[in-house]
């Protein structure tokens, strides 16, 4: 696992359900830049830090991410963003990662193809796009992403964002509503890995579960006969998504180098999983010791 980070501060930011827009609630002054905020509920990110700076801590182990957690009275939920290439490995790390910290899962992608599914009129115009591996325009998936992180869920059980953001203005939307996470995963996987990871991905519709031919094969038969394939999962496509993608990274992560936890992800789902754990183990329990010095 690579750090990153350097020392700095990351300011623990709340969004209480008093300054939290509804869900799903329309907007009665629609913006036409989805950047700016219209929402007369939303305060300025300097009003929303819980507690100055000043007030973290930093926890010494060996194998942490070197960077602070911001103190806060009591611990809140994680705040997470995983990155990294088209079948890097994302969704797979998400499975594992929700069943032991139940977090939120939010990914843009099964947004997007939730829409696509509905064929509602976003979805229609995603589809161009995704089929082009180009990003679908921040009109559509900057409010969606959004909405989804301010319900109540997101909020009491702390979410782990898949997917987004994936361009400097995506990430300064979310800056621009308060939305910071506590770490930032990247999972680092080799170019010649991704594309076999592709083109051998296989979806079970009834459970939602990512397979692979080779790495993760169905359990049974049965399971076998119902797999599918994603529209983009071709090896022509995957090199479309990943010249995308290679357009946008260091935009992206330039955004959250302070907090960046560089993974490898070439290695066993298993081996990937034990470095974020150790990640995310550590982010938490220094919140933790951080919410107890307060409390004292
Ligand atoms: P999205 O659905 O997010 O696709 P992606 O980023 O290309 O990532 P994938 O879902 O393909 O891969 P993954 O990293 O989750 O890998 P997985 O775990 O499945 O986005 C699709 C499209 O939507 C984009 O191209 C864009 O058009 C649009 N879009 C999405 N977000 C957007 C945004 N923010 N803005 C604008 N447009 C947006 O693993 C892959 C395979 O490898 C699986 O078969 C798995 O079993 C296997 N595998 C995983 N880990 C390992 C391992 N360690 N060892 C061996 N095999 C492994």
């Amino acid at each position: 696992m690579l750090i990153m980070g350097s020392t700095s501060l990351s300011p623990c930011v709340s969004l209480s359900p008093s300054l939290s827009p509804h869900p799903k609630s329309p907007n009665p002054n629609p913006s036409p830049n989805p950047f700016h905020l219209s929402h007369p509920s939303f305060i300025p990110i300097s009003l929303r830090f819980n507690h100055p700076p000043s007030r973290s801590k930093k926890l010494l182990s060996p194998n942490a991410p070197n960077f602070f957690v911001a103190a806060s009275a009591k611990a809140e939920p994680l705040k997470v963003i995983i990155s990294g290439a088209p079948a890097s490995g994302k969704g797979t790390q998400c499975e594992l990662i929700t069943k032991k910290y139940g977090l939120v899962h939010i990914s843009a992608g099964d947004l997007l193809r939730a829409e696509i599914a509905a064929a509602s009129e976003n979805g229609k115009l995603a589809k161009e796009y995704m089929e082009k591996g180009q990003l679908v325009p921040n009109e559509i998936v900057v409010m969606m992403v959004k909405e989804r992180l301010l319900q109540p869920d997101s909020q009491q059980k702390g979410w782990l964002l898949d997917g987004y953001p994936r361009s400097s203005s995506q990430a300064a939307a979310l800056e621009d509503y308060g939305i910071r996470p506590d770490v930032f995963i990247l999972l680092d996987v080799s170019e010649d890995v991704l594309v076999e990871r592709v083109v051998g991905r296989r979806l079970d519709p009834l459970t939602g579960k990512i397979y692979h031919l080779k790495y993760s094969p169905p359990e049974n038969n049965e399971i076998s006969s119902r797999l599918t394939q994603r529209f983009d999962d071709t090896e022509e496509k995957v090199k479309l998504r990943l010249r995308t993608h290679h357009e946008n990274v260091d935009d992206v992560l330039s955004v959250y180098k302070d907090i960046t936890v560089k993974v490898d992800g070439n290695v066993a789902k298993e081996n990937v999983f034990e470095q974020i754990d150790a990640a995310l183990t550590h982010v938490a329990e220094q919140r933790k010791v951080n919410s107890g010095s307060l409390a004292a």
